[in-house]
């Protein structure tokens, strides 16, 4: 068997930054609001070094800021209760709060992204509230025809903001500025993904459940495979079921740690020897 592993797997520049952040300052007097990244294993590390969970009432404390936002007021809230904020927002997802704030007063704002995610409500609480957000085509119906600008959650999918952005131009008659504030990071691990299912015969995508740009990874790799696994680790996969498959590619999410994709790729790779060994055992057994 062959295991391919995406070059992109694994921690973006955004979660990089965050995660040494929060590290640098987690202690028992630290509380983090929301999940810093969407995974498991960074949660409950800091989580052991004595961060906890906001909850209300939370004042003179340090305040960790997930890397996909918050909404302002949310924010203003937590400033005035005299909290040092530990700012984690990713600089990309900012960058879409300057743009939707420089032409909340002259254009309608339309969101390409997902309604109840904390990175779209973070950035439509810069355009106070008022963008329109376009989840599925049906969404496009809320459109107003007037000048308008389009951006999108930073974890979207290329096709979906393409797809919509055409259908969007052709409503407006062209009088629309697009802003694909899709991330870098994303792109090319979803370009990566595309070819590496073109090769494969079935894909392993490691990501936290909530994880927006994992899902998406796994959206793009079931385009050209069936045989598509979206886990958190690889403990989730029957490996029995995978030795039918020749050649195996690995990608994980933007939030996914290292050691969650070593683990994964080494019992792969031992799965030969793994097998060997069972087979060795069962026969001392059947002795
Ligand atoms: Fe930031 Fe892009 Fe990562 S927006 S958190 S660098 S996926």
């Amino acid at each position: 068997m062959e295991i391919l592993l995406a070059k992109s797997a694994g921690f973006c520049f955004g979660v990089k930054r965050a995660v040494k952040l929060a590290n640098e300052n987690a202690s028992d007097n630290t509380y983090a609001y929301g999940e810093l990244v969407h995974n498991k294993d960074v949660v409950q590390e800091l989580a052991a070094k004595g961060v906890k969970q906001y909850n209300k009432n939370i004042r003179n404390k340090k305040i960790i800021i997930r890397s996909h936002g918050v909404h302002k007021n949310i924010l203003k809230d937590l400033i005035n209760d005299e909290n040092e904020i530990i700012d984690c927002v990713c600089p990309k997802v900012k960058y879409v709060y300057t743009i939707v704030e420089k032409y909340k007063e002259d254009r309608q704002i339309i969101i390409i992204g997902k309604k109840d995610h904390p990175e779209v409500i973070g950035i439509n609480s810069y355009c106070d509230d008022k963008g329109i957000i376009i989840e599925n085509l049906d969404d496009i119906k809320n459109i107003e025809i007037k000048p308008s600008i389009i951006v999108s959650q930073t974890t979207n999918e290329q096709n979906f903001f393409k797809n919509v952005t055409n259908i969007i131009k052709a409503i407006l008659k062209d009088d629309v500025l697009v802003y694909n504030t899709i991330c870098s990071a994303t792109k090319v691990r979803q370009d990566e993904v595309k070819n590496l299912a073109k090769e494969v015969d079935a894909m392993i995508v490691l990501g936290g459940v909530n994880s927006s740009n994992t899902k998406k990874l796994a959206i793009v790799a079931k385009e050209y495979l069936d045989n598509v696994y979206l886990v958190e680790n690889i403990h989730q996969v029957d490996l029995d079921e995978l030795k039918k498959f020749n050649k195996i590619g690995i990608t994980a999410g933007a939030s996914t740690p290292d050691s969650v994709i070593k683990e994964a790729v080494s019992s792969m790779e031992n799965f030969d020897n793994n097998e060997m060994m069972e087979a060795i055992e069962n026969s001392f057994k059947r002795v």
